[in-house]
């Protein structure tokens, strides 16, 4: 059906250059392709998690303030609960705080971000989706941050908001701190996002650069480390931003089953993700191994996934997986160097044997 007349002049115009988010469907044996965790926690801690989540009233609104969960998540990071502002995923709380920090520096038509490229595609199509331009800064040949490339964007960009997310996806990379502190020195008038959706992956996080630098804020989130149906995530920020964040915040924006189950296992669970994370990084390095083993090149990672390169173009060992059961995530119609590039999920232990076995029989 051709779209109502009305609609195309009602439109932000750049829509038209957005495509809504379609994970790949089908049955697959094996699907890496999401950086979910496995499925690594207890009976015991499932059962007590479902205890958890059920409302002592159903017919009521979740806690608009989220104080049960921002007090187990600050007692987390070591911050205060009104520096924390929790989201639907931290997707949410990237669209909430791009809501808010949107008005263009004097003289510019529009408001800007700055984050670099290969990364996390939300931060990009969240600001194309409110009208802000996103710059991206090609990151360097060791997946590392292009300090050069990046100063100059933010001189030329003026951006409000610079996201840098470390361990990166879909590399893996963890961002040199030197690098970080020279961007961060370039863009003091600019809210700078340290994304750690991947920290509990990583041997050190970056949550004191907020002692030091007032307009860093960290980004965390349940969904990597077996908690991505309970949709929380969350910043970590200045209490004088968290408060203005709020005013753009949806009041119940995180419904109470995942308010209470996260408060949960973030309070009696920590062990048991802890450890889960600890397999995941064992057999991360182990698929590592196969992995270069069969001749492919893997960088080193720090988060929950592998970023392979692939000596046939990407798209077509994509494909020949993919028909064998296997779903990774490829990026070759992105060109250029991601053209022979996968991102591998870890997952099980004979998921991952599985995805080795057929990889050596289509590499
Ligand atoms: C770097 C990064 N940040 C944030 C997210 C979003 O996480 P959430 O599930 O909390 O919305 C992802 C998800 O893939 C990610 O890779």
């Amino acid at each position: 059906m051709p779209p109502p007349d009305f609609l195309p002049a009602l439109l932000r115009p750049e829509l038209a250059e957005l495509h809504a988010y379609t994970p790949v469907a089908g049955q697959f044996a094996v699907r890496l392709d999401a950086n979910e965790s496995p499925p690594l926690l207890s009976a015991e801690a499932r059962a007590a998690l479902a205890r958890a989540v059920a409302p002592e009233d159903w017919g009521r609104y979740p806690d608009a303030r989220m104080l049960e969960l921002r007090e187990a998540i600050a007692a987390r990071c070591g911050a205060e609960p009104d520096e924390i502002l929790a989201g639907a995923g931290s997707d949410e709380v990237i669209a909430t705080l791009l809501t808010a920090l949107s008005r263009p520096r004097p003289g510019a038509p529009a408001a800007s971000v700055v984050t670099v490229t290969p990364t996390f595609v939300m931060y990009r199509l969240s600001a194309r989706a409110r009208g802000l331009r996103a710059v991206e800064v090609p990151l360097d040949p060791s997946w590392d941050l292009d300090v050069a490339g990046l100063v100059r964007a933010v001189e030329l960009a003026r951006p409000n908001v610079v996201f840098i997310a470390s361990p990166n996806n879909p590399t893996g990379a963890l961002m040199s701190r030197d690098r970080l502190e020279a961007v961060l020195a370039a863009a003091q008038d600019a809210l700078v996002i340290v994304d750690e959706a991947y920290i509990d992956f990583a041997p050190h996080d970056q949550l004191a650069l907020r002692r030091t630098y007032p307009n860093v804020a960290v980004l965390r989130t349940l969904s990597k480390i077996g908690l991505a149906s309970l949709r929380v995530g969350w910043l970590v920020g200045a209490r004088e931003l968290v408060a203005e964040l709020d005013k753009v915040r949806q009041p119940y924006n995180v419904p109470v089953p995942s308010q209470r189950a996260a408060a949960f296992a973030l309070r009696e669970l920590d062990g048991e993700l802890r450890s889960a994370a600890a397999t995941v990084v064992s057999e991360r390095e182990r698929l590592a191994r196969e992995l270069a083993g069969l001749g492919l090149e893997v960088a080193p990672s720090h988060a929950n996934f592998l970023w392979v390169g692939t000596r046939r173009p990407a798209g077509e060992v994509f494909e020949a997986l993919a028909a064998r059961g296997v779903l990774v995530r490829s990026f070759h119609a992105a060109g250029g160097r991601l053209a022979r590039r996968l991102r591998i999920t870890v997952g099980l232990r004979e998921e991952n044997d599985r995805l080795l076995a057929e990889m050596a029989a289509c590499a």
